[in-house]
């Protein structure tokens, strides 16, 4: 598993394995690699010959008052989490994507307008921006999004295909504990109290589709949700919504075609989930 920091070298590796006839498979990640991160590798490991993990925690991507600072920066343990979930072919470390008097981002609009975008409004910028960067360092075939960040996903799909870049984009299906609750870096900021509410987000979700799909208007079951996860504790909510996939614009009418969407506030960590119907 070679370890690389520059530019110049990923590209060499990528295209002399595709010189080779080789398909290569990216993985986007800003590292304290969890159990999501290694489903996401595994099935890159099955869809291409030779896979790139990135790691790097974008700065463009936090707004002032997040938790850029506090980020979990862990590449050691990452590697070797890496290697112990069966490995991949480079680690691509970049110690900085961004050059001093960098002047130019990408700022989707369309599918990146609700829900995150419009409560953290630099946020698909600097995602998109780096994404499009790691996508010029890795030239690969394909790169993999979990759905975990289902409105990510859908920015980088509408990004590929409005910019005509040459990459096939995968999903994986979201990695949860045993108890429901997604993985995400995030959860090590929760108290041991917090953490053990957090669960009642997923269950939440789960009630609330089943009420849906038994034919429950929507506006009722969603009111009725956010009540309970009020009462369990939950400070506040940011959204928690039925949304329809193709512009996760909201719907009233629960379709196989239509999501939950959450983020919500537990003490001063925000959450972010979405369940299928
Ligand atoms: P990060 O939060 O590290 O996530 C990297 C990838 O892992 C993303 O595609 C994310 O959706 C996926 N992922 C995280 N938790 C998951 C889970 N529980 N189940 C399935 N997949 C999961 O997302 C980012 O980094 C950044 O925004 C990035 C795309 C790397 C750009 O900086």
């Amino acid at each position: 598993m070679k370890i690389l920091h520059r530019k110049a070298d990923i590209i060499d590796a990528t295209k002399a394995w595709q010189s080779e006839g080789e398909t290569v498979c990216l993985v986007p990640t800003m590292g304290n690699i969890h159990q999501g991160h290694l489903a996401l590798i595994s099935k890159a490991r099955k869809s291409a010959n030779r896979v790139v993990v990135s790691i790097y925690v974008n700065p463009a991507q936090f707004g002032t008052g997040e938790d850029f600072d506090s980020y979990p920066r862990t590449l050691n343990d990452d590697c070797a989490a890496i290697a112990a979930g069966g490995g991949c072919d480079a680690i691509y470390a970049p110690v900085s994507m961004y050059e001093a008097m960098h002047a130019t981002s990408i700022t989707p609009s369309g599918v990146a307008l609700p829900m995150e975008g419009q409560l953290r409004p630099h946020f698909f910028t600097g995602v998109a921006t780096v994404v499009f960067k790691l996508f010029v360092h890795i030239p690969a075939d394909f790169a993999i999004f979990g759905e975990k960040d289902f409105q990510q996903l859908a920015v980088i799909r509408q990004m590929v295909k409005d910019l005509d870049i040459n990459i096939h984009i995968l999903a994986h299906p979201t990695i949860r504990e045993a108890d429901g609750l997604a993985l995400s870096s995030r959860n090590y900021y929760l108290s041991t109290k917090e953490r053990r509410l957090a669960p009642k987000i997923y269950k939440q979700m789960q009630e609330t589709t089943a009420l849906l799909k038994k034919g429950v208007e929507a506006s009722i079951a969603l009111k009725q949700a956010k009540e309970k996860l009020h009462s369990a504790g939950f400070d506040k909510i940011d959204y928690y919504d039925l949304r329809q996939l193709d512009d996760l614009q909201p719907c009233n009418r629960p379709t196989e075609n239509s999501r939950v969407f959450t983020a919500i506030w537990l003490g001063s960590t925000r959450l972010i989930d979405n369940c299928a119907l």
